[in-house]
């Protein structure tokens, strides 16, 4: 597509190395608070999600405009660990006066087009239910929904992140059952405080994201539908009074839902797995 007004150009070209320059991140920082709000973020949350989601800058694209320099989109993404053909996307945005001129396609197409060159044949990424057509258009596929939960905690101040942080990702049992979406390379990245909780057979790893606590796997043993509410009561014990607790990646149509109702979860978010082949 020819962009008159703008270049795409991946974010190590532009604003240098994000992971290691406070400078160049603080840029990039400053877009995404555009972009997506201030929300209700802890100071360093930006580079906890880089590492977190294994962002890589030089596959990475920003939108630039050509006369000023000025940076108004990004597309960051990263190549997965575990699967080495694959790239993971961690968030694509443009600063509201950049949209609705065909720039997110420019950015998503010369980024597509980028990693095809690169040698990489899968772009998976979370879109939510929104940002879901836009995606559709541009060659992407929808895959099962998956859904964040909400809680807070009910635990006295003493409890909250008092255990070990565990060496790597622990294996589940043969007879049992993932309820969260386990993002195993996800967890590996994730920079401390983090750490597992064990109660009857079932455990869950989380991290502390600012305010909140995430728990990014939820393992519970066979037969699961009598352990989940212990399981659930462990997760709310692992926060303080009032700590936000996030159950990360539920499919909405599996029983837990209904357990999570029963105990007065909240859904907080819903997203789509979306996914597009790339081609050399
Ligand atoms: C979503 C976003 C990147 C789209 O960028 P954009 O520059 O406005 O989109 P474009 O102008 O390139 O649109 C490309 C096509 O998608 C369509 N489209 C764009 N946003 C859409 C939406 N939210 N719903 C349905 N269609 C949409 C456009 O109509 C256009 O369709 P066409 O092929 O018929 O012309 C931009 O609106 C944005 O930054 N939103 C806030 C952050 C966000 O939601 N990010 C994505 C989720 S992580």
């Amino acid at each position: 597509m020819n962009l008159p007004a703008h270049e795409v150009t991946t974010v190590a070209a532009a604003l240098g190395d994000i992971l290691r320059d406070p400078d160049a991140r603080a840029r990039l920082e400053a877009l995404a608070l555009e972009i997506f709000g201030p929300g209700d973020r802890a100071s360093g949350w930006f580079l906890r999600k880089l590492r977190r989601e294994g962002v890589d800058g030089s596959l990475s694209s920003v939108l630039r405009e050509r006369a000023t320099g000025r940076v108004c989109g990004y597309m960051l993404v990263g190549p997965s660990r575990l699967q080495s053909n694959m790239v993971l996307g961690a968030g694509m945005g443009l600063s509201p006066d950049a949209r609705g001129r065909g720039l997110g396609r420019a950015l998503v197409a010369a980024t597509v087009t980028r990693l095809g060159r690169a040698g990489f044949t899968r772009l998976e990424l979370p879109a939510e239910a929104t940002a879901r057509p836009f995606y559709e258009r541009l060659g992407f596929h929808a895959q099962a929904p998956r859904e964040t939960w909400l809680t807070y905690g009910c635990a006295r101040p003493s409890a909250d992140e008092r255990r070990a942080a565990p060496a790597g990702p622990w294996k589940c049992a043969s007879a049992a059952v993932e309820l969260a979406g386990w993002r195993e390379e996800a967890w590996i990245r994730t920079p401390p405080p983090k750490s597992t909780v064990r109660a009857a057979s079932a455990f869950a790893h989380f991290s502390r994201e600012g305010r909140a606590l995430l728990v990014q796997r939820l393992c519970v043993p066979e037969p699961v539908d009598p352990h989940v509410p212990a399981a659930l009561d462990m997760l709310r014990s692992l926060g303080a009074l009032g700590t936000p607790v996030l159950l990360y990646g539920v499919r909405p149509v599996s029983f837990i839902t209904q357990h999570l109702r029963a105990r007065c979860w909240s859904m907080a978010q819903r997203s789509f797995p979306m996914r597009r082949e790339l081609h050399p």
